[in-house]
């Protein structure tokens, strides 16, 4: 790639973004601490180098720490301690995953019957799982039951019903908790904002939906109800927003004691805690978290007299998101005019939206570098996009990258540990990456890179 071709300034810079003093460096608060440059300028994970990991592995690939996402489960186990901590499997799970939840003491939440079989193929305690969902099947809710999943979190009247059925079909009391909706809004985007009205999930607490379901469990020979589970929503920074809902969720907690004079022994707040993914995201520390949520119950409950709760929470992105760096290979670098006459170098890699649809569906930005070397060449500004047939098939919307990049580079995206492989789709039949651990002692494929095999296998026409 000559100079020539690529603008070395770019008016189209959004105020936000710096230009970086260094582009080498790796931020420590974006990337695991077992992530570091050797001495030819070529990342590596506990000294392996990330062409040999392509090379081996192919690319896309996405890496998951397993220390840094154990210590992150630690971090919340130990800030919550009184506290029980669930694990969100959607974020990313796999049986590896779901061992070292297990091994960490921690909970994990579930939200479909095929997590749960996940979970339990690798020997996850089912009393220690909480399965929720808005739409469980009969069939998921049999095989919950009948595995023994510690709480059920009901999300609609006609689940209340089915639960009902199935455990008196089995003369069993299924614990559960009601999912409840505590009109919060929280500054997030708002296809991840759960607790607004007007929203698929739980009952309302205003439209006295949720009270009437927590009377219906509590009436319920075959439901035994544990309390209220309130989540408002995802990639949301401080606390100001949970203790809004925690507030409500008490306050319906006092209300329901006036109307059955019974106590309600839990409350879930779900999960939600920002992560970050640029160096501009400012996430809460599980002590902040553990701080201004206590503050909040406590406070709350002297003031409305309520005895001690058991309390929980469900943080999924906070612990696996830092702990994943996807990788890409530069396929085309392109110089692109834009309306103002400038220039705008759209970088084109072998994956995109088909392993993370986040920056297209959340408009989510995410940051690059460099990863198979070093280089001291000016700065780019770049857009690294994907390979699939839509303009909104973004990775990184905006991001300083060398001005001598060129096609074969590898590109490393921190923080991508959370719900981008997990929601990975084979869009324009593209196979979805291997997740490889950098585990405590060895790198191991955790899972394994489709095939066209696969693909193949699937159309059976
Ligand atoms: N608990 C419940 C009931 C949830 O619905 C969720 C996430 C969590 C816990 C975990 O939330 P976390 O701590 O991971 O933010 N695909 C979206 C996120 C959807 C989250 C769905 N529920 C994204 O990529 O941002």
């Amino acid at each position: 790639m000559s100079d020539v071709r690529l603008p070395r300034t770019n008016p189209l810079t959004p105020e936000w973004l710096d230009v970086p003093d260094d582009l080498n460096a790796l931020d420590p608060v974006l990337w695991p601490a077992s992530v570091q440059r050797a001495a030819t300028g070529e990342l590596g994970f506990k000294g392996h180098g990330v062409g040999d990991l392509v090379a081996h592995f192919g690319s896309p690939l996405y890496l998951i720490d397993e220390g840094e996402f154990r210590s992150r489960a630690r971090a919340f186990s130990s800030a919550f301690a009184r506290w029980d901590v669930y694990y969100a499997g959607k974020a990313f799970l796999c049986r590896a995953v779901a061992r070292w939840v297990r091994q960490e003491g921690l909970g994990l939440d579930v939200c479909s019957g095929n997590e749960l079989a996940v979970a339990l193929s690798a020997g996850f305690p089912p009393a220690r799982i909480a399965m929720h969902g808005n739409n469980k099947s009969v069939a998921e809710l049999t095989y919950a039951i009948e595995q023994g999943v510690g709480r059920i979190v009901v999300d609609s009247f006609e689940e209340i019903d089915r639960i009902e059925a199935i455990a008196a079909a089995r003369d069993v009391r299924v614990t559960v908790l009601v999912r409840v909706t505590t009109g919060v809004q929280a500054h997030t985007h708002e296809y991840i904002a759960t607790a607004v009205e007007d929203q698929k999930f739980g009952f309302s607490i205003h439209s006295g939906q949720a009270l009437e379901a927590l009377t219906a469990c509590h009436g319920s020979p075959h439901l035994r109800l544990a309390g209220i589970h309130s989540h408002i929503g995802s990639q949301i920074f401080g606390t100001a927003a949970f203790r809004v809902a925690a507030r409500r969720a008490l306050e319906l907690v006092a209300q329901f004691r006036t109307h059955t004079g019974s106590a309600l022994a839990e409350l879930n707040l779900g999960g939600g805690y920002g992560a970050s993914l640029t160096a501009q995201d400012n996430p809460s520390t599980p002590a902040d978290l553990r701080d201004g949520l206590t503050g909040i119950v406590d406070e709350t409950c002297r003031e409305l007299g309520l005895d001690p709760l058991k309390l929980a929470i469900e943080p999924g992105r906070a612990i696996v998101g830092p702990a994943g760096v996807a990788l890409y290979t530069v396929g085309t670098i392109k110089p692109v005019a834009v309306e103002t006459g400038e220039y705008r170098t759209y970088v084109s890699v072998d994956g995109g939206m088909s392993d993370n649809i986040r920056p297209a569906l959340y408009h989510a930005d995410y940051t690059a570098v460099v990863a198979n070397r070093s280089s001291d060449a000016e700065p780019l500004l770049a857009r690294v996009v994907g390979k699939h047939c839509e303009s909104g098939d973004i990775l990184v919307r905006d991001v300083y990258l060398p001005g001598d990049l060129r096609p074969g580079d590898l590109l490393a995206v921190p923080g991508a540990g959370a719900y981008a492989r997990s929601l990975a789709s084979n869009y324009n039949h593209a196979l979805k990456p291997a997740v490889v651990a950098i585990g405590l002692s060895e790198v191991w494929p955790i899972v394994r890179r489709e095939t066209l095999d696969d693909l193949l296998a699937l159309d059976v026409g």
